[in-house]
């Protein structure tokens, strides 16, 4: 069974063709392409969804020539066609979803849209060291931040979530008032590495809150109040302290409700996924967190924590193998800009 999955929810396009066979052995990625708009965006300093809309389409099909060229495979060596069905800006899941159905009907194949955190949270398994159900998951991306029990593929349940920022969101917007590049992620944790994290003295939002839930809005403000004490000749090296505070304060958040949702489920497996899971300081903390308490954490590999295709041809692999997954065989197609995963 091959499955050609396509991503498009943002301001990656991505596409992948995954191997499998029916049952729980994990699917082998036969190959995959990404485009990245980062460059296209970095003048906007965010992302402007028409022009990612635009963008996926240029770049779509060649990506699938691509990925078809690179596995040695034929446009009839496809099985089944995987896309975003969302969340994500709505026209941009518009071009993954209308050139899979698009796809799909003319190689008469069926059709599966997939949760595009079902995909950040399964992408672990294409790892080295692929997870084991049932798992805590931590959903770290530009716009989620939750923790979810997992105990099979479309077996998730909420712990906690943000009640407004997400934790990406939280290092863009910090990284922005730092007048750093977007995405401000990977531009702090950069400057981060010169600074001191114990310089700042920044807030912790909802640590002691007795709940899984995060808010990460409030330390966006105290940074700004921070660069504002700072006056406008503050120098690199408070930058680079600033930097340093700000990540420290994310990942302190992260991390120890990360292990209070592993104490409260009484697992000892946690898997990571998002792009906050590339940061090098949040996985060092973790590591040493969970190994306290032996318990063991799992990532997607550095490449796959951003958004790709790989993760969304995984995602319907898994479920297909399960028989959890109902193609669409009318090839008419919708898309979810909100969408929750439980509802998936
Ligand atoms: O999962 P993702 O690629 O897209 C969404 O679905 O949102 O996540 C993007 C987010 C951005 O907020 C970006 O700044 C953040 O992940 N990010 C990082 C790092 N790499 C990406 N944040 C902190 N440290 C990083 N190394
Ligand atoms: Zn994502």
């Amino acid at each position: 069974m091959n499955i050609l999955g396509v991503e498009s929810s943002c301001d990656e396009t991505g596409v992948a063709l995954v191997s499998c066979e029916p049952g729980t052995t994990v699917p082998r990625l036969c190959a995959q392409a990404l485009h990245t708009q980062i460059d296209m965006h970095q003048a906007y300093g965010g992302v402007v969804p028409e022009l990612a809309s635009r963008d996926h389409i240029r770049r779509v099909l060649p990506l699938a020539r691509q990925v078809l060229a690179d596995a040695g495979a034929q446009l009839a060596d496809i099985d089944l066609v995987a896309y975003t069905r969302g969340p994500g800006l709505a026209g941009a899941l518009l071009v993954g979803a209308g050139v899979a159905c698009a796809l799909a009907a003319a190689l008469e194949r069926p059709v599966l849209g997939v949760h595009h955190l079902e995909g950040h949270l399964l992408s672990p398994f294409l790892s080295a060291d692929p997870p084991q159900f049932p798992f805590v998951a931590l959903l770290v991306s530009g716009g989620h931040t939750q923790l979810m029990r997992v105990d099979d593929v479309a077996s998730y349940e909420l712990l906690g979530e943000t009640i407004d920022d997400a934790a990406g969101e939280a290092f863009d917007k910090s990284a922005k008032l730092m007048g750093l590049g977007y995405p401000g992620g990977p531009a702090l944790a950069r400057l981060a590495e010169f600074g001191d994290a114990d310089t700042f003295e920044l807030p912790r939002p909802l640590l002691h809150s007795g709940n899984l839930d995060f808010s990460f809005a409030g330390l966006k403000t105290a940074v700004r109040t921070r660069l504002q004490k700072l006056g406008t000749n503050v120098c690199e090296q408070d930058r680079a302290h600033l930097a340093a505070s700000t990540q420290q304060a994310i990942v302190d958040v992260l991390c120890a409700k990360s292990v209070a949702a592993l104490k409260q489920t009484g697992l000892k497996r946690l898997v990571v996924a998002g792009g906050v899971g590339a940061n090098a300081r949040l996985r060092a903390q973790l590591n040493a967190e969970c190994a306290k308490r032996q318990a063991r954490v799992h990532y997607p590999e550095l490449a796959l924590c951003t958004d790709n295709g790989a993760m969304i041809a995984l995602a319907a692999a898994m479920r297909w193998q399960r028989g959890l997954a109902t193609p669409q065989r009318d090839h008419a197609f919708d898309v979810r800009p909100r969408w929750a995963l439980q509802a998936a």
